[in-house]
Formats: C-alpha cells, sequence, structure tokens
C-alpha cells in the first residue's frame, strides 16, 4: 500500500536528488494571465521561464501543483477523471532534454526504491510526426534502450501527443505519455491500444512533454530558443494504480470523502452491485465537485461562487452537487459536513486550506442555501416543460425555456442540459447564449473559451501593463492605505485588472490621485532593475510581495526607480517587466468597482 503522501514525498526525494530545486504550489488562480481561469499544469506559474526568463531557484525545478481542469468535466465520475488534482512535475529549463528526462521517468517509474513499476505493467507513446514536427524516433529509441519491447511504444499524432499552448499562443512540444496497465494486457496494435485506454484498461500516469515549439500568433511552430522539459504526473491515479484500484476514487485521500457521501445517503452498507452505475456517477461527482469547490475556495485569492468567471465555475461545482446528492437521496443540507472530511485531509498539505476553512464553511452553506429552495421549484417547472414539449412531438428545450430556468432559479446552463439529457432531451445552448449576451454582461461562451485555456502572451504592450501594476500597487499603498496588498492581477494588451483589498470605494478624487502618481513615475523616465535576492534579504529591502514559500530561497526583485532617484516600486515577482518608462504613454483608470466582500477591482489602461 502507498499513500499519496508516501508518493509525494518519493517524488519529491528523487528528483531533489537529480539536483532539482522544489519550489511550492502556485495558487489555483492564475496570476497575471487573462486567458485561463484557473491553473491547469505545473508548467502554467513557470510560462515566463520557459519563455526565457531566469528563474531565481535555477534550471532544475519541480515540485507538486494544485490544478482544476473542467475540459472533462463531463467524464467526471468514471474511473480516473477529476477537476481537481494535484499534478507532480520536474522541468528543465533549457537544461537537460528528451534522453536525460525520459531516462529519470523510466528510473522513477521502475527502479525498487521509487515506483519499482514491472515493465509488462507500462506502455509509451511518441509523436507520429506532422508538418509541423518531424516523427519522434528520438523518444522511441530511447525507451528501447531502456528495455522497453516496441510493442510497447506507439506513435500517435497531435490529438494525443503534443502539448500546449495551454491557450493560444506559447511554449509547446511533442510528448511522450506513459501508461499503467490497469488489467494484465500484453501485446496490443496501436489501434486496440488507442480503444483499450478509452475503455480505462490504461491508465496515463505522466506526460514528459518535449518543448521545442513556440507556438506563435499566426498559429505557427517556431523552434523556441530554449529546449525545455515539463512533466506532469498525476498523484491520484498515479497512488490508485500503484495500489491496484482501478479507479480514483479507492485512495487515501478521495476514499473517506466518498464515504461520508455513501454515509448521508444511507448507502454505505450497500455492496458495490446493490448500488446503481448512476448512483455511483453521483456519488463520484458530489466527492469530485466538493472537494475542488473546497480548493477554489481555501485559495488565497478569495474567489466566492457568482455568475462570471472563476465564481461560476465555483458555482457550477457546488450546485452540480446539490442536484446529484438530491439524486441519491441526500435531503438534509451536506456541502458542509462533505466539506469538513475535505479540509481534515488537504489542510494539513495545503495550509490555506485549514486557514480559511470557516469561510469555505460559510460560503458553501451561504450557496446551498440560495440553491436548494430553487432547485425544487426549477425541477417541477423544468418536468413540466419538457412534458409538454413531448406531447407537442418536440425533443429540444428552446432557448428561452433554458434562460428562465437560469434567471428564476439559477440553473446553470451546463446543469439543465445535463438534466434534459438524462431525459432524452437537447437544449438549444446557442439561443439561451444569445439570450443571456443580450441580457447582461456576461458571454458564456467567452468564459469557456477563456477557460480552455491559454498563456499570457508576452506582448511589449502586456509587458508595459505588468509594470504598470507594480506601480498601482505603490500608488494604493502610498496614497491610500500602507496595507492594501494586491489579491489578483489579470492582464491582457488591451488593459490591467488589478485587485486589492479595501472596504469601500474609491472616490473619483482619489482615482486622479493614482493616475497622476502613475504618471508622474512615467514623467520622471524610470528604469526598471532586477536583482536575485533570498526571500529574506528582499524582505528586509522593503520589497512589496505576498511570497510565502517553504522553499523558494531565491526570490527576484524589480525595483522601478527614477530619474530624480526616487524608488517607486519595489517588488517580488517572476518578471517580465519592461527596461524603462519608453514608450509607455498614460495611465488611466478605467473603472473601480467592486470584485467581492472587501476586494476592490480597477481597470486601467495606457493610452
Ligand atoms: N504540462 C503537461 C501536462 O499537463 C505535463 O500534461
Amino acid at each position: 500500500m502507498i499513500t499519496t503522501i508516501e508518493l509525494r514525498k518519493k517524488f519529491l526525494d528523487f528528483f531533489e536528488s537529480k539536483g532539482h530545486i522544489i519550489i511550492p504550489s502556485a495558487s489555483l488562480i492564475p496570476e497575471n494571465d487573462p486567458t485561463v481561469l484557473f491553473t491547469t499544469a505545473g508548467m502554467h506559474p513557470l510560462v515566463p521561464y520557459l519563455l526565457g526568463e531566469t528563474h531565481p531557484q535555477g534550471k532544475r525545478l519541480c515540485n507538486i501543483q494544485k490544478c482544476i481542469r473542467t475540459g472533462d468535466i463531463d467524464d467526471v465520475g468514471d474511473s480516473w477523471h477529476l477537476s481537481f488534482f494535484e499534478m507532480m512535475g520536474n522541468w528543465s529549463l533549457g537544461d537537460y532534454f528528451k534522453k536525460e528526462a525520459i531516462e529519470m521517468s523510466f528510473e522513477f517509474l521502475t527502479k525498487n526504491d521509487y515506483l519499482a513499476i514491472p515493465l509488462e505493467r507500462l506502455s509509451v507513446t511518441a509523436f507520429i510526426g506532422d508538418n509541423d514536427c518531424p516523427k519522434d524516433i528520438e523518444t522511441a529509441f530511447t525507451w528501447e534502450n531502456l528495455g522497453l519491447n516496441k510493442s510497447r511504444i506507439h506513435f500517435l499524432p497531435k490529438e494525443d501527443n503534443w502539448w500546449g499552448p495551454a491557450g493560444e499562443t506559447g511554449p509547446c512540444g511533442p510528448d511522450t505519455e506513459m501508461f499503467y496497465h490497469v488489467e494484465d494486457i500484453q501485446e496490443t496494435s496501436t489501434e486496440d491500444f488507442v480503444k483499450l485506454n478509452k475503455r480505462g484498461k490504461f491508465c496515463e500516469i505522466w506526460n514528459d512533454v518535449l518543448m521545442e515549439y513556440n507556438k506563435n500568433n499566426e498559429g505557427k511552430y517556431e523552434e523556441s530558443k530554449q529546449k525545455n522539459i515539463d512533466t506532469g504526473m498525476g498523484v491520484e491515479r498515479t497512488v490508485a494504480v500503484l495500489n491496484g484500484f482501478n479507479n480514483v476514487y479507492e485512495i487515501d485521500n478521495l476514499k473517506p470523502i466518498l464515504n461520508k457521501v455513501l454515509i448521508l445517503s444511507g448507502k454505505e452498507n450497500k455492496t458495490q452491485e446493490e448500488i446503481s452505475l448512476e448512483e455511483k456517477k453521483s456519488a463520484r461527482i458530489i466527492t469530485d465537485h466538493l472537494r475542488a469547490s473546497v480548493m477554489i475556495l481555501g485559495d488565497e485569492k478569495g474567489i466566492t461562487p457568482s455568475n462570471v468567471d472563476q465564481g461560476y465555475i465555483l458555482r457550477r461545482f457546488i450546485r452540480r452537487s446539490i442536484r446529484h446528492a438530491k439524486l441519491i437521496g441526500i435531503n438534509e443540507k451536506f456541502c458542509k459536513s462533505i466539506a469538513e472530511v475535505v479540509v481534515n485531509i488537504m489542510g494539513p498539505i495545503y495550509h490555506e486550506v485549514e486557514k480559511n476553512k470557516e469561510r469555505i464553511f460559510i460560503e458553501l452553506e451561504k450557496e446551498e442555501e440560495k440553491f436548494l429552495t430553487a432547485l425544487g421549484g426549477g425541477t417541477k417547472i423544468l418536468e413540466k416543460k419538457l412534458d409538454f414539449l413531448s406531447k407537442a412531438g418536440s425533443n429540444e428545450l428552446n432557448a428561452k425555456g433554458a434562460f428562465d430556468l437560469f434567471q428564476s432559479y439559477g440553473f446553470p446552463i451546463e446543469m439543465t442540459v445535463e438534466i434534459c439529457k438524462e431525459k432524452g432531451f437537447s437544449v438549444d445552448v446557442k439561443g439561451f447564449e444569445k439570450l443571456l449576451k443580450e441580457h447582461q454582461d456576461l458571454s458564456r461562451k467567452g468564459a469557456e473559451q477563456k477557460f480552455k485555456g491559454g498563456l499570457a502572451d508576452d506582448s511589449v504592450q502586456t509587458t508595459k501593463l505588468h509594470t504598470c501594476a507594480h506601480l498601482t500597487l505603490s500608488a494604493l499603498k502610498e496614497l491610500i492605505d500602507s496595507n492594501i496588498e494586491q489579491k489578483g492581477a489579470n492582464i491582457t494588451a488591451e488593459r490591467l485588472r488589478f485587485d486589492f483589498n479595501l472596504d469601500r470605494k474609491l472616490t473619483s478624487e482619489e482615482i486622479r490621485k493614482i493616475e497622476d502618481w502613475v504618471n508622474e513615475a512615467i514623467k520622471d523616465e524610470f528604469k526598471v532593475n532586477m536583482n536575485i535576492l533570498t526571500l529574506d534579504d528582499a524582505k528586509k529591502t522593503g520589497a512589496h510581495g505576498t511570497f510565502t514559500s517553504k522553499y523558494g530561497e531565491q526570490v527576484k526583485v524589480y525595483t522601478i526607480k527614477g530619474k530624480s532617484g526616487k524608488v517607486y516600486s519595489k517588488e517580488i515577482c517572476g518578471g517580465p517587466h519592461v527596461e524603462d518608462s519608453k514608450g509607455m504613454g498614460t495611465y488611466k483608470i478605467i473603472k473601480e468597482e467592486s470584485s467581492s466582500a472587501g476586494i476592490r477591482r480597477i481597470k486601467a489602461i495606457l493610452e
């Protein structure tokens, strides 16, 4: 039996022994990245370094990153897919490449001190080649040399064997994926491998991305200046297969949550056979979604359920859990008691979850209360509508019907689609989106696109606004309140969005003063300097930044200093930043609003 704690330790020990520095998990909410709502992989916070920025900890890094993916949300409830998961990763930033990376993976997977997986249980894939990038013979050859039989190495196209960019542009490349044979299957053709994999007979546990390309704005793959390795190994899946389980819900940090769900639904003493497939799926969905909700609510960024961005995804997780709870006979309020189990398991690893547990419980209960009454009424209305439709010979719920449910009962459209699908109906989702767009300032489609992901581009304009984010923080601290901290930033080439703690609105006078302050710095022809310091030294210099790393001893400090000698900002940050104020233009705040309780949001542009 291997536990999640033991696996994490083995992984970090192994890569430390190979010269890697352990870095902390970043927030689930990406910093400075407008194109994705959540951190979807360990590489995400490292994009600037994959693009060539120097990382203060060096060229070999490893960590365990908390991740959220909703692209596979419809698969949740099967054996292997989770919305929240932990990804173990090792990175080479222009240091070792393909051969060494594969050799390290092989050693960790097969050697007795580590995972001791027998070769009969392993298959791997490599990129088959296309117009963008040639067939990856070297990868296959490396695996073969290590002792893997040729019949265990499958060549597959881009859909399967290419990773990234996480958004429209950025670092990417062919990958080699490692699969555990859940069942004792020996020889397979590539065709059978693909088929059996779809049926859960193999489980992908690790992915080594051989990042040698950069997808540019025109959609072309350019060879990157720096060749990187980016790997990701799923904690939950790996622990499951090593223990011989055929699904992730049996592992030490998920089973207690699932058990609690079963207890609350009065099904804890039933055998597997006595629980229907649908009931099992519902219990798994609740387990997964509430765990994800706790991790989002527990994150330092203070996300709460809402109708936009991360808050909307959180709302969907919670509301979908509540609906599935009804389906398996949980009729009382239940979110908090599940969340308590999650906090007990995740709190000792992710301290922010323990620290924020009261907020987690309060927000969950609030959202549960809000939705519980509406759910009953909405379900009745929907059933009536469907009954009417079927009598009229139609099997599609129209846009207005779906919109009414959203508007009056808070049914996320995805939930309406799910319920209708169960009853054999489709939904006019396009029409719904049109109505929604007409109705409010939120395009769900836009949110989905954002969600599919992407990374901040490194355009000059984005970099300028990033430097302005530092100036904004300094201005707020100096002019408004020295206790103000950055609570999130989101930057596109067009605008800067900056969240900070303050329990009141800024006056128009204050806004003008902040603009003047930043424009003063620009007029003072500032220069930006970067120094690498230990975290302690950085703090001693008075640098801003909420860097609370246990491991991150070396940090980058960016200093913005004017010609007059005035230091406008000193902040711990990964970069990138402009070198000086040349061509910055004029800083202008175009909006100041509330973002959530106690958090204000500024939108600013450069004209
Ligand atoms: N970034 C790669 C993945 O998520 C390792 O699979």
